[in-house]
C-alpha cells in the first residue's frame, strides 16, 4: 500500500490557506502555488540517497555529504500541474519536465488525454506526477498509467490537496506510488470538485474564469 504524506510545515499551511481563499488574485494565487511547491519540494526530497565526497574547507580537508547522481523528472498533468514546476525546480534544477496534457469531462469526470511529451529517457528516472488537485483520481492515475506503459517504475505523486476518494483511488490503482500532499479534505461534491477545496486550479491559476 502506497503512504500518504501529508506535508504539515506551517508555512506550507499558511500559504494554502491564502490560495484556498476566493478573494485571492490570480497574481498571489499564482505566486502562493510556486511557494509551496518549493516547500513540498523539500518534503518530498527527503529521502534522497547522499553520497560522502572529501572537500577542502579553508582549515583543512574534511569528509562531506552530496545528493547521489539522481536522475529526476517531473510530469505536470496540465494545465495546473504547471503552476508547481517552477517552484520544485528551484530546488531540483537538473530535473527534465515532461508533460501529459488531461482534462476531466464535465459530464463523465474520466480524463481525456490531448498531449504527451515525455524526456526520452524517462524510464530511467524517478518521476514526480505533480497536479495541485487529486478528486476523484482518475487524471492521477491515467498518468500514472501511461508512464507506467513506457516501463517507468519509480513515481510519486505530489498535490497540493486530495480528496479521500482521490487518494483511495490512487493507491488501489498503484499501491506502489507514494502520495505527496499539503491537505487531505473533506469529499468530493456532486461535480466532482473538491470540498472545501480551492475551487478550479487551472482556472485560478490561468485566470480563465
Ligand atoms: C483538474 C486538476 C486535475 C483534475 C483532478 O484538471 O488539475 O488534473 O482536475 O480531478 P480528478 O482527480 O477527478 O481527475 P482539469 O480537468 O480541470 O483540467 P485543467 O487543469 O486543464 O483545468
Ligand atoms: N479539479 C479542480 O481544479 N478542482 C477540484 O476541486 C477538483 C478537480
Amino acid at each position: 500500500m502506497s503512504k500518504v504524506f501529508v506535508c504539515d510545515h506551517p508555512l506550507i499551511q499558511h500559504k494554502l490557506t491564502y490560495i484556498r481563499d476566493k478573494n485571492t488574485t490570480t497574481k498571489d494565487f499564482r505566486e502562493l502555488v510556486d511557494e509551496v511547491a518549493t516547500l513540498m519540494a523539500y518534503e518530498i526530497t527527503r529521502d534522497i540517497p547522499l553520497e560522502s565526497v572529501e572537500v577542502e574547507t579553508p582549515v583543512q580537508k574534511a569528509e562531506s555529504k552530496i545528493i547521489s547522481g539522481r536522475m529526476l523528472g517531473l510530469i505536470p498533468i496540465l494545465r495546473a500541474g504547471l503552476g508547481m514546476v517552477d517552484g520544485i525546480l528551484k530546488l531540483l534544477p537538473a530535473a527534465k519536465v515532461g508533460h501529459v496534457g488531461l482534462y476531466r469531462d464535465p459530464d463523465t469526470l474520466q480524463p481525456v488525454e490531448y498531449y504527451v511529451k515525455l524526456p526520452t529517457d524517462v524510464q530511467e528516472r524517478e518521476l514526480i506526477v505533480i497536479d495541485p488537485m487529486l478528486a476523484t483520481g482518475g487524471s492521477a492515475n491515467a498518468a500514472i498509467d501511461l508512464l507506467k506503459k513506457r516501463n517507468c517504475t519509480q513515481i510519486k505523486l505530489m498535490c497540493l490537496i486530495a480528496a479521500p476518494e482521490g487518494i483511495r483511488a490512487v493507491q488501489e490503482a498503484h499501491p506502489d506510488v507514494d502520495i505527496y500532499v499539503a491537505a487531505v479534505d473533506e469529499y468530493l461534491n456532486d461535480h466532482g470538485y473538491i470540498v472545501p477545496g480551492l475551487g478550479d486550479a487551472g482556472d485560478r491559476l490561468f485566470g480563465t474564469k
